[in-house]
């Protein structure tokens, strides 16, 4: 059962309760080598600075896909039709989807999935402002998780999946096409998926992107300790620590790390976790992707797609992905 919160969100109990972090932080430090999972930068904290890189020079990502949003949204709303429900995740601020609803034709209801609790609050506060007449039905959750998605309040034409961001690319290649697979069982025979998709490019425009002059997102991944320190009781020192994202092009990603700068020693929970100097914790991939790379994924997890909105230079893309086999609908 989901429990009702008192903003009117329901909360997945399936979310990782933060009593299991202390777990969850202990087994990966324990792993070589060490890794911590991404969806532990979006504490409130996370998920502001997450805001902030979006609006460094550096990001393009977020820059390109509004703007292919602002430029596209009518043919956008055009290719999902009337009466969809539209369910996000990971809708973090719900900026772009904004530009969406005004363009969709009787929506059904917003879904925003979002593991953050605070972000979801304020951006259905604004929406239920800017869009009086629409259902929302927030769901704090994980969306990687199985999903139970609410009652919708009448039969949608439609359910489509919007997942923005290129946080796709956040997933490995296997995890992506399971990932894919389960959202195509979620948005059923006649659903879609909206994805946005970073594109592969100069790997020194790709480098840039992660590793921004006013160095937003090495306080946006050492945050991660900082969190961990506040929930757990860690003892992570911030200042023996560094922010490391690299592009590996052979994988055709962006890798981040956590780097210790030396020899220490760690207290999380009971154990002492010893680091080496210039040892590397891996915390976030950000795969990247051709056209041909992603509908090979696509069609991976039994998904084609139907359409592509790209800009010129073929930044970024906005694809919109329906079963295989089910092209004319
Ligand atoms: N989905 C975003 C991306 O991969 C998340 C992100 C932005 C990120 N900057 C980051 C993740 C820096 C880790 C480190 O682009």
């Amino acid at each position: 059962m989901s429990s009702v919160q008192p903003c009117g969100v329901s909360d997945d109990e399936r979310r990782p309760p933060t009593n299991d972090l202390l777990e969850i932080a202990q087994r990966g430090l324990a792993l070589k080598p060490k890794r911590l999972p991404s969806w532990l930068f979006y504490d409130e904290r996370g998920s502001a600075l997450f805001e902030r890189i979006c609006e460094q020079p550096e990001y393009y990502l977020c820059r390109c896909e509004i703007a292919l949003m602002a430029e596209h949204a009518q043919s956008v709303a055009d290719t999902l039709g009337s009466e969809v429900r539209l369910v996000e995740y990971g809708s973090g601020n719900a900026h772009k989807t904004s530009m969406l609803l005004q363009h969709l034709q009787s929506p059904v209801a917003y879904v925003p999935v979002e593991i953050s609790p605070e972000p979801l609050r304020q951006s259905v506060e604004r929406l239920a402002v800017e869009f009086a007449s629409l259902p929302l039905q927030p769901l704090c959750a994980d969306f990687s998780k199985p999903l139970r998605l609410p009652i919708p309040p009448r039969a949608p034409r439609r359910t489509v999946l919007y997942f923005p961001g290129s946080t796709i690319g956040n997933f490995e290649n296997r995890e992506a096409a399971t990932l894919l697979r389960k959202m195509r069982n979620e948005m059923g025979d006649a659903g879609g998926i909206l994805i946005g998709v970073d594109l592969k490019k100069d790997p020194a425009v790709i480098e840039a992107a992660y590793n921004d002059r006013a160095r937003v997102t090495a306080a946006f991944t050492l945050n991660m300790l900082t969190r961990l320190n506040r929930e757990i009781g860690s003892n992570f020192e911030l200042s023996g620590f560094a922010h490391r994202a690299h592009y590996n092009p052979m994988a055709g990603r962006i890798e981040t790390y956590i780097v210790s700068r030396r020899e220490q020693q760690v207290k999380v929970g009971r154990v002492n976790v010893p680091f080496h100097e210039d040892e590397a914790m891996q915390v976030e991939y950000s795969c990247k992707y051709s056209l041909a790379d992603f509908a090979a994924l696509a069609a991976r997890a039994g998904l084609a797609v139907q359409q592509v909105w790209t800009d010129p230079e073929k930044m970024f893309s906005l694809q919109y992905l329906v079963r295989a086999g089910t092209r004319i609908h």
